[in-house]
């Protein structure tokens, strides 16, 4: 499928357009409403994922917002494990709050019990797994299982995982998401966002995103083409060196903990090798040291860049304390098991052996 690097769309005749804007045609109208460079990459992004339909959108966080306008409505309640992306918190409570929609928070292993015991009802449950950045697992299917017989929407957040190695709605989830910015995209050049489901839900997503316009441009929709084409081999290299790095990690006496749920120390280890298919390119670590030893620690690393993000071939080192996780209180951190001394790798598909040689490096400047 070509770039159709259009907003807009020339029909020959009015019975033509119309026939367009009555959705009787298939053809395009208006590159908000929807475009075939973009078309093209949604029914990828279905097949992946095994639903009806879905959309792309401008960024992770369009795609969220716009699923949950398009679902919920002010008065109605939302229950959201507390293990989440920063920025979706920031969405629940400074934004959906305005416009009287609540969200209620409960530890990723409490989900399936405050579902199933509550004398509250939700419109919606909100996941994320694995979780940032501490890789915690939920149990997909008993959370989706309990959504549907509580008449709850269950809505996942299944970036970190990418429909490589899970594919939730097959496990019954109503709705997935990913930031495609990440995995999907793979290469760090664009932002970008995806929501599947049925068509019945997608029906309403589709016209709040439309209306809300959070619309991708279709050469960031060519750009994320080019990246599902080498999806599944990305990603087995991601699965195989974070791995490596985990267990190689693990056995070195300079670091406290490894959080990766391909170890079988790990306290999720048989939930995620029930679901997931690989474990995924994201681990932490736990360094023996404070903040001004870790720091020193990420800035001596030389394969690893220094950025934020995720997902892309390169590998990325981040502390969660200065980035993702500033300014979040102390108790908050401790319950969300994010040290001073933690630092995530997105693990790229470099050698695996240079990327150990980087970290053990590091940790010996650090000494
Ligand atoms: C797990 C997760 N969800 C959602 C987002 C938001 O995605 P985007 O930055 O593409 O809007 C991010 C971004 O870092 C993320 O890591």
């Amino acid at each position: 499928v070509p770039i159709v690097q259009t907003s807009t769309f020339v029909f020959e005749n009015q019975q033509q357009m119309l026939d367009s804007v009555q959705g009787k045609s298939g053809g395009h109208v208006y590159t908000r409403w929807s475009n075939p460079t973009t078309k093209n990459v949604e029914e990828k992004i279905s097949a992946l994922e095994g639903t009806e339909d879905t959309h792309v959108l401008a960024s992770g966080m369009a795609a969220i917002s716009s699923a949950i306008i398009g679902i919920v409505k002010g008065g109605e309640r939302i229950l959201s494990s507390d293990s989440i992306y920063g920025g979706t918190v920031h969405l629940f409570d400074k934004i959906l709050m305005q416009y009287g929609i609540q969200v209620d928070y409960v530890d990723t292993d409490e989900l399936v019990n405050r579902l199933t015991d509550s004398r509250d009802t939700y419109k919606l449950c909100f996941f994320e797994t694995p979780t940032n950045p501490t890789l915690k697992i939920v149990d997909i299917k008993k959370v989706a299982d309990a959504a549907h017989a509580t008449g709850t929407i269950s809505m996942i957040d299944s970036t970190f995982g990418s429909p490589i190695n899970q594919r939730p709605h097959l496990l019954g989830v109503d709705l997935v998401m990913h930031s495609a910015t990440k995995y999907l995209g793979g290469h760090s050049d664009i932002i970008a966002g995806t929501i599947s489901g049925s068509n019945e839900l997608m029906a309403n997503v589709r016209s709040a995103a439309k209306l809300l316009g959070g619309t991708m441009d279709p050469f960031a929709s060519f750009l994320l083409d080019r990246g599902i084409k080498t999806l599944s081999v990305r990603m087995d290299r991601h699965n195989f060196n974070a791995k490596y790095l985990a267990e190689k990690l693990e056995k070195d006496s300079r670091i406290r903990k490894v959080h990766y749920p391909g170890l079988t120390s790990h306290p999720h280890h048989d939930i995620a090798r029930k679901q997931m298919d690989g474990y995924g390119g994201m681990l932490s670590i736990e360094l023996e040291s404070n903040l001004a030893g870790t720091s020193k620690f990420v800035d001596s690393l030389e394969i690893f860049l220094n950025a934020v993000s995720l997902g892309g071939v390169e590998s990325l080192a981040s502390i969660p304390v200065l980035t993702t996780h500033y300014g979040i209180g102390e108790k908050a951190l401790r319950e969300m098991d994010i040290a001073e001394s933690t630092v995530r790798l997105s693990v790229g598909i470099e050698e695996p052996s240079d990327l150990l040689q980087d970290l053990l490096a590091a940790l010996d400047v650090i000494g």
